[in-house]
């Protein structure tokens, strides 16, 4: 069987592999990137709503949970979502910002796939689908690989497989076993930006309420996100919940502001001044979506008119509704989770080019590190930052 010779070898053909690739191209190296799925970049098919939330205007080190804070610095500092921008403008691709800094494409994320596919064939990067990992060795000048199609060999390996979220999208932990094999820990993996599931009394006391929508700011530990909370079927969603997702533990509990901005108690004794005739329901049913203003007065608050609440009890609700406590019991797993938190222990990898300090050629980008970004365009940034950095030095 022939074997295919390159310079720089790329497992994973998603955002950070496709990267990686393009960058490694542009400096005339001969690149080869494999991916085992029959599609590439499937993960930005699918990101954003079908729109790509490519990247985030202020992304800084803060926006991401990894073991070492420090270890992304380095990448994002020389591969800054500004330079992302100007080659989504270069390849006049319409974009426009969401919020808080979220920039998204104006019509389709296939337009990011074309982006890179488009650099990488301009670069000489050769990209070949369906095509497995059978075998992985080290050889005198390199690394050897035998695939499904036919024998790879390269100076330098770039691990891009991602991490386990969305197994149906190609997702494996094979960049895990690689990095294992050359000596590398990796830190316990588990769900991110993932919706939280309720079980026995909390679920049944939003039992009906599911569709519900509302901004509330979401607290777990010393994290916290003011965004929109989504009531499900299972527990709670929508991005203020995805993001505290990235914080949350079995056991861990948290606390959610459903009036953001307001004073409860003050806005209360307020009512029962103004008001006090209305059932508490009603004006509650003003200022938050009508079904959950019902079910909290039912179930928490107390449902008769206001001028009833003596201050005690007005406390009380004041409470519960700026700081109300809930206890979820799990996530839903990585069949719907955005990212995968862990993976990679960074401690034994160049912050500056991703190379391995224990096998040198291989190279370690994207999600498969312990770097997991924020909810907002961060992860991509990420995939991107990282990429660069180990095409520029591969
Ligand atoms: P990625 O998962 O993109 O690519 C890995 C590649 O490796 C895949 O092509 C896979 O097939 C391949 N592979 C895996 N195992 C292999 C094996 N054994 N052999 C060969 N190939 C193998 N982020 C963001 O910033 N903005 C957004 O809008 C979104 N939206 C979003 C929506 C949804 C539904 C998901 C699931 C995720 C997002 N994300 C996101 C997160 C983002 O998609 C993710 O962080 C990046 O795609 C990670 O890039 P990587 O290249 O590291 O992995």
């Amino acid at each position: 069987m022939a074997v295919i010779d390159s310079d720089v070898l790329v497992i994973g053909a998603g955002a950070a592999g496709l990267f990686a690739a393009l960058t490694a191209g542009q400096r005339g190296r001969r690149v080869q990137v494999i991916d085992h799925a029959n599609k590439v970049g499937k993960k930005i098919l699918m990101s954003g709503g079908g729109r790509c939330n490519f990247t985030n205007t202020g992304t800084t080190a803060a926006n991401y949970l990894s073991a070492n804070p420090h270890f992304c610095k380095s990448a994002l500092a020389r591969y800054t979502p500004a330079d992302f921008i100007a080659l989504v403008e270069k390849h006049r691709i319409a974009y426009h910002e969401k919020e808080l800094g979220q920039l998204f494409c104006d019509t389709s994320s296939k337009a990011i796939v074309r982006l890179l596919l488009d650099e990488c064939a301009q670069a000489g990067v050769q990209v070949r689908t369906d095509t497995a990992v059978e075998a992985i060795e080290t050889i005198a000048d390199g690394w050897q690989l035998r695939t499904s199609n036919g024998v790879y060999t390269a100076r330098s390996l770039i691990v891009a497989t991602g991490g386990l979220s969305v197994p149906t999208m190609g997702a494996t932990g094979f960049g895990y076993e690689i990095a294992k094999r050359y000596g590398h820990s990796v830190l316990p993996t588990r769900a991110g930006l993932v919706p939280l599931t309720l079980s026995g009394k909390p679920l049944e006391r939003f039992d009906g309420l599911s569709g519900v929508a509302l901004e509330v700011e979401a607290q777990c530990g010393k994290a916290s996100f003011r965004n929109q909370l989504l009531i499900t079927h299972r527990g709670i969603s929508g991005p203020a919940i995805l993001q505290i997702s990235n914080y949350w533990q079995p056991g861990k509990e948290l606390r959610l502001d459903l009036l953001p901005g307001t004073d409860a108690l003050t806005w209360l004794q307020q009512m029962k001044a103004e008001r006090g005739a209305s059932e508490l329901r009603t004006v509650l049913g003003e200022i938050l979506p009508k079904r959950l203003a019902q079910r909290l007065c039912e179930q928490w608050l107390g449902d008769k008119p206001v001028r009833q609440f003596d201050e005690r009890q007005l406390q009380t609700a004041a409470s519960l509704l700026n700081d109300f406590p809930l206890t979820a019991s799990g996530t839903e797993g990585y069949r719907t989770a955005e990212v995968t938190l862990g993976g990679v222990d960074t401690a034994k990898v160049s912050s500056a080019s991703m190379e391995s300090k224990l096998q040198p050629g291989l190279f370690l980008v994207g999600e498969v590190l312990d770097v997991t970004g924020w909810l907002g365009g961060y992860n991509f940034q990420w995939a991107w930052a990282s990429g660069h950095a180990a095409g520029q030095a591969a």
